[in-house]
């Protein structure tokens, strides 16, 4: 059985408050990992969806993860019982990695306020629960920091999600790179200045430690969908004419700092993940060529895995969306910057799953919606791809004896 492993953690990585959970397990507490990578007999390619896969020193059961989803449900930024079930029932599905939905760096970044924060201290406590249970079940516990720049202050999406555009309708004032709306309807932004962008920084950074502390294991800068990072690196969002703005390099560097920073004070062992928007599937926007070149930097400061999505920048976008349309962006991407790669967007079914890892096209496969729908959809992919479903111990002893 693979167990997951976070070898080595340095002390700081874990705050005083909380347990390591892979030491401390109550002894009820089953992994129930997925097969090892190495004993599996039939005559397949090596590696598959259901493979491990080992980065740095940890080893996710498989490569499924749990795309990050807003829940908008949060109050003044703190996790509640809503977040552990909701991310706790992916966990217990067999999920390799569950991702915390994109969690503010700054109370004026949340998109809602309804979004999860990680803007101060005691933010650690209820992210640390969630992080523990998922770990208890053999998941590694992953979260998005994030930043939504010019795309911030919004109503929850059930309620219409349109700007909240005065702090009597509970909106807040927005920033970005440069005056420049998200749309007619959207607040203008006031351009971050120098002491705002090493504000935004120290942000990323602060918010790196607290998630280390309260026990994740993978940490994702949210750098797509038109928030705050992306915002930087696009021209249709980005007029800057100082070294933030103009050429590729300027429109990279906040980024690049983020996450030379984020690097900086993660222990070795624990990988770093980037998510970008790998085109903004509009004339003069981002586009793949310079996300392969933005990629090969990234690695080069130490990133894991750039986890590929697209969209966001601006509402008028042609997306042609169809089954699993972003994945050839993350074979590209995989190959011209040799990174591993994620792909996500409209991939449902276990054996297409299957195939994107097969065919060298990504390294783990992120679901969303699907795993909405279908919490266990880890689970269900194991048996439609005739593997043993890994049950958790509580119900995998009474589903065999019922099966007899
Ligand atoms: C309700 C909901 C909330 C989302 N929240 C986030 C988020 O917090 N961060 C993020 O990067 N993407 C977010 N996304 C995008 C998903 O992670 C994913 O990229 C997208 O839904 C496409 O994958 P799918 O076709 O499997 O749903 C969200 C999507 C949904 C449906």
């Amino acid at each position: 059985m693979v167990q997951v492993q976070a070898l080595g953690i340095s002390p700081r990585a874990l705050s005083q408050h909380m347990t390591d959970p892979l030491k401390e397990q109550p002894s009820y507490v089953t992994t129930h990992a997925g097969r090892a990578g190495t004993d599996h007999d039939r005559k397949v390619p090596e590696i598959d969806l259901l493979s491990p896969l080992t980065i740095r020193g940890v080893t996710f059961r498989n490569r499924i993860a749990m795309s990050p989803m807003c829940q908008y449900s949060g109050q003044d930024g703190f996790a509640d019982d809503w977040h552990l079930v909701h991310l706790g029932s992916r966990a217990v599905g067999g999920a390799a990695l569950v991702i915390v939905e994109a969690t503010a760096v700054t109370a004026d970044g949340r998109i809602s306020p309804g979004d999860l924060g990680i803007w101060k201290d005691l933010h650690i406590e209820p992210l640390g629960r969630i992080a523990q249970f998922l770990q208890s079940q053999g998941a590694v516990a992953g979260i998005q920091l994030a930043h939504a720049g010019r795309k911030a202050s919004c109503d929850l999406p059930w309620k219409g999600g349109e700007s909240l555009k005065t702090p009597q309708a509970g909106g807040w004032p927005v920033v970005g790179p440069s005056p420049v709306r998200f749309s007619e309807g959207s607040p203008m932004p006031i351009p971050l200045d120098e002491s705002g962008i090493e504000g935004i920084i120290n942000s990323f950074e602060a918010g790196a430690r607290r998630a280390l502390s309260a026990g994740f294991k993978v940490l994702e800068i949210h750098a797509a969908h038109g928030y705050l990072l992306h915002q930087f690196l696009s021209p249709l969002s980005n007029r800057r004419n100082d070294q933030y703005g103009g050429s590729l390099e300027n429109r990279m560097r906040l980024l690049l700092r983020v996450v030379k920073g984020v690097r900086g004070l993660m222990p070795e062992e624990l990988p770093l993940f980037v998510r970008i928007s790998a085109t903004d599937w509009a004339e003069g926007g981002w586009e793949i060529k310079q996300s392969i070149e933005l990629a090969t930097h990234l690695k080069a400061l130490g990133v894991d895995l750039i986890d590929v999505s697209s969209g966001g920048m601006v509402p008028y976008a042609r997306i042609p969306v169809a089954k699993g349309y972003q994945v050839p962006f993350a074979r590209s991407i995989r190959e011209g910057a040799d990174i591993r790669t994620g792909a996500v967007g409209l991939i449902t079914e276990p054996r297409h799953a299957d195939e994107i890892v097969t065919g060298g096209d990504a390294n783990l496969v992120f679901i969303a919606r699907e795993m909405l729908r279908e919490p266990y959809w880890a689970l269900k992919a194991q048996q439609e791809l005739g593997d043993d479903q890994a049950w958790p111990t509580q119900y995998g002893y009474a589903l065999k004896r019922r099966a007899k």
